[in-house]
């Protein structure tokens, strides 16, 4: 199936579509129609389901506008750009790492400096893709995604829309510590809109300017790698690590994902915990997982904040597309804010028993030190201090060489009269989390659950459409229909089972518009999982009244009583 024909079923069926068509359409931005809207609903209660209730985290909801303080802290303002080169002859803007990537074998043109991109597009005469005049010559310049935005009225302040929902958790970080009674490990997610001003906008809801991610934070203990991965030790994952790219063909490894962290394949535990229970979940929601995998990225392609980072990323119409992003971003977030913000981005993680530990006290009193040192007494007892801490070995030497903040080094003797190495009790210290952030695209998973259901095949001689959509996703659970719309008890008795049916909490649709068989294909197209059929010869009969239920995949039937529909379909339906 071509990525066109999803875009127009999408469209055609109510699941989504370009927004603001009525004022020529603006590039990035998409709506989610009656359909779209529920399967989105049905994928984040999912998510929410598995990733925030199941793991005992907290969800939180932050506001989507954040003042600049925040991305000058998290590295945003200066390092979130894309790279652009712009046609001079039709104006058009495009990723210009792209267009290398498209006319060469690298994988990767991102990392590379903008002068080596412009130089690989004129050496491979790379022209506009819109209208076909070369590019070479052209600058390629750094462009900033965020959004920018004034913060009130008169002088007021700048904002930007938050490019990722992990701002809103992290900066938050010392409330919420609080709520998590200061102690480690413990997770925050959050469901919701970010944006990026995208360069090329493209794919449907694959590259948007406007996109809901599921995000979650996982503050971790840096000394303590230890999720509970026995829970997802022996489930099967695809890996591509960074080493095995660039070869010949795709090399990847199958194996349990307990055995890929034992194996170092996977550096960090608990990135293989959320591999593992995101390979189960993208499975329970209906990803085809032969068009799945985990891919390692390579050095020059990871985010300013990520030590390390696998995505999870799907294949659609030929292409592997990221649909979430699992990185190991360290003390960089909760480092970054410390350094910026007015407030405690620290856990005080006490010891099993307190512990005596030697502590340096100097006396920063140049006189005491000595004139050799200058006006540098200051700085060389805090010198002297922090390597006490490091090494206090070091001090059974009558002298130790210290490095000052400037690289000039100095010798102390160790004997000064006004320097003591003593022992002190302490309970614990502050330490600054590790953060470890499964984030997944909620709009790039619709894609792909509609791409992954998409079926041809043929029914009574004809063909068909479908979308095999599993119930726990499918937009509508059940369609029911009477097969005539002019017979007084047919329609009686259908509205009763459609209102019985919605009572029990089921999205059911209703209709009496045309054939019964453009009926099922209408519903077919929408991935209904069981339509409900009520004819006369269910209610003409001896016996109880009866009607006819179809399950989609097969289109088989079969008659039911009515009065223990509800309770089938519910049972059918997982409920
Ligand atoms: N907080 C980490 C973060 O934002 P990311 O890899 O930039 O990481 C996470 O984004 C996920 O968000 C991606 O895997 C992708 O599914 C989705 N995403 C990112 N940019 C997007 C865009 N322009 N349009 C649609 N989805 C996008």
């Amino acid at each position: 199936m071509a990525g066109s024909d999803l875009v127009e079923l999408a469209k055609r069926r109510g699941f989504f579509f370009g927004s603001n068509g009525a004022y020529g359409g603006t590039a990035g931005f998409y709506t989610f129609g009656p359909r779209g809207a529920a399967l989105k609903r049905n994928l984040e209660d999912a998510w929410r389901d598995r990733f925030t209730l199941k793991e005992g985290n907290q969800e939180i909801e932050a506001p989507t506008v954040m003042p600049e303080p925040v991305f000058e802290a998290s590295g945003h303002l200066e390092g979130f750009d894309d790279m652009l080169v712009e046609c001079g002859e039709c104006g058009v803007s495009h990723r210009a790492d792209h267009l290398v990537e498209d006319a060469t074998d690298i994988e990767d043109a991102e990392a590379l400096p903008g002068s080596e991109v412009e130089t690989l597009i004129r050496d491979h005469d790379i022209a506009c893709p819109a209208c076909g005049t070369p590019l070479a010559g052209r600058e390629v310049e750094d462009f900033n995604l965020m959004f920018a935005t004034n913060i009130g009225p008169g002088d007021s302040k700048p904002g930007y829309l938050r490019p990722e929902t992990a701002q809103g958790i992290f900066v938050e970080f010392p409330r919420l510590k609080e709520y998590a009674r200061g102690q480690l490990p413990f997770g925050v997610t959050q469901i919701g809109p970010a944006y990026r001003n995208e360069i090329s906008p493209r794919g449907g809801l694959l590259r948007l300017r406007e996109f809901t991610q599921a995000e979650l934070e996982q503050f971790i203990d840096p000394e303590d790698d230890d999720p509970p991965l026995d829970r997802v030790a022996d489930v099967e994952v695809r890996l591509y690590p960074a080493d095995e790219q660039g070869t010949d063909g795709e090399t990847y490894l199958e194996m349990p994902i307990g055995e890929a962290v034992a194996e170092g394949v996977v550096g960090s535990a608990w990135v293989g915990y959320y591999l593992g229970l995101a390979n189960e979940w993208y499975e329970r929601i209906g990803v085809d997982m032969d068009r799945f995998r985990f891919r390692q990225h390579l050095p020059g392609e990871r985010a300013h904040y990520a030590a390390d980072c696998w995505d999870a990323e799907s294949e659609i119409d030929g292409d592997w597309i990221e649909i979430a992003g699992f990185a190991y971003r360290g003390d960089y977030d909760l480092s970054k804010h410390a350094e910026h913000a007015d407030d405690t981005f620290t856990v005080f993680k006490r010891y099993d028993e307190p512990r005596t530990v030697e502590r340096a006290t100097v006396d920063p009193d140049m006189s005491v030190l000595g004139p050799e040192f200058g006006g540098r007494a200051g700085e060389v007892a805090a010198a002297l201090e922090r390597l006490v801490e490091r090494d206090p070995d070091a001090f059974e030497a009558d002298a130790v060489t210290l490095e000052l903040d400037d690289g000039e080094t100095v010798t102390v003797e160790t004997d000064l009269a006004n320097f003591s190495i003593e022992d002190t009790t302490e309970t614990g210290e502050h330490v600054t989390p590790h953060v470890v952030e499964p984030s997944f695209g909620v709009g790039r998973t619709v894609q792909t659950l509609l791409a992954h259901a998409y079926a041809e095949d043929e029914v009574d001689g004809e063909d068909r459409t479908y979308l095999g959509l599993v119930p726990e996703i499918a937009p509508v659970d059940v369609a029911v229909f009477p097969l005539v719309s002019n017979a007084d008890r047919l329609v009686e008795l259908s509205e009763r089972v459609a209102d019985d049916l919605r009572d029990r909490g089921l999205a059911v649709s209703y209709d009496d518009s045309g054939s019964i068989g453009r009926r099922y294909r209408r519903q077919d197209e929408i991935g209904t999982p069981f339509c409900v059929t009520v004819d006369r010869d269910g209610i003409e009969g001896e016996g109880p009244d009866s009607v006819t239920v179809r399950e989609r995949d097969g289109a088989r039937q079969v008659r039911v009583p009515v009065d223990d529909l509800v309770e089938e379909l519910d049972a059918l339906l997982g409920g």
